[in-house]
């Protein structure tokens, strides 16, 4: 079994190497993540769109999520857990958000939460990092403000944006947080920031300053064809891989190829 990574592990990366982050949502996918060398899985609420086949991840729930980050953590990945916290189970108060918090540590086993936005959620990261649990910013194009935002667009762009967008980073750093995802910012925005702050920064859509990267784990494997992100490298195209072996199979069973005595019991 590998050295579990810890958030100070994490922590102590910046200037040092690159942080890897990527998501997944069960058991079967965290083995092969765990067998290559991935520094954080998070148990991201994209699995209401990957998973679940839904347009926003708006609607996931907490018991969504901790029944992935439960598949997850039954793989007992070397790679640090972060839970990702759905809509809605922090933004109503402080107490809320430690209880929600607290599920993905006490019945996920994750090691951490996410939560995004900045200055808005400030009183909830604190609370939730003064009850021991590690918490990681998400700034940028933060999806479940889709809606605020009136589409998938570029966050940070011009100066007063860009300054809104580092006085957030620097306000989560003072509220605790151990490391910030930044996502579909302008990369020299990302560059500034990342110099900026003493935690490090995980990119998506941002460019190389950051301290390190996060893709979802279908994209970066192919598994979807019809729309790919600017920003996501297809290092697979499993899709293929997966569809050309269900063929296969289908016309082996259809013309009773397969099962020949090899994958038979004998009386
Ligand atoms: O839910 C998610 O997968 C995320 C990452 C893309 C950062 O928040």
């Amino acid at each position: 079994m590998k050295k579990p990574i810890t958030v100070h592990d994490i922590m102590s990366k910046k200037g040092k190497e690159q942080i890897v982050m990527v998501t997944s949502y069960d058991f079967t996918m965290t083995r092969i993540i765990d067998a290559s060398d991935i520094d954080i899985i998070l148990v991201g609420d994209s699995a209401g769109v990957v998973m679940a086949g839904g347009e926003t991840t708006l609607g996931v729930t907490m018991d969504q999520m901790i029944y992935h980050t439960k598949c997850v953590t039954k793989a007992r990945p070397g790679a640090l857990v972060v839970g990702d916290m759905p809509f809605m189970s922090y933004q109503i108060n402080k107490e809320q958000a430690i209880a929600n918090a607290g599920r993905f540590l006490q019945e996920g086993q994750a090691q951490a939460v996410k939560l995004e936005g900045g200055k808005r959620v400030l009183d909830q990261v604190k609370a939730i990092v003064a009850a021991d649990i590690p918490v990681m910013g998400h700034l940028g194009l933060t999806p479940q403000s889709i809606h605020a935002f009136g589409g998938h667009k570029v966050q940070g762009r011009g100066e007063e944006a860009a300054k809104a967008l580092l006085e957030n980073a620097l306000a989560l750093q003072d509220a605790g947080v151990f490391s910030l995802v930044l996502e579909c910012v302008p990369v020299n925005v990302a560059k500034e920031i990342t110099a900026a702050l003493k935690i490090p920064t995980i990119g998506i859509g941002a460019g190389s300053h950051c301290d390190g990267q996060v893709l979802v784990v279908q994209d970066l494997l192919g598994m979807f064809k019809e729309f790919r992100p600017r920003f996501v490298k297809r290092y697979a195209t499993l899709f293929d891989v997966i569809k050309d072996a269900l063929d296969t199979y289908s016309s082996e069973v259809r013309s009773g190829i397969f099962p020949d005595e090899s994958f038979s019991f004998k009386e």
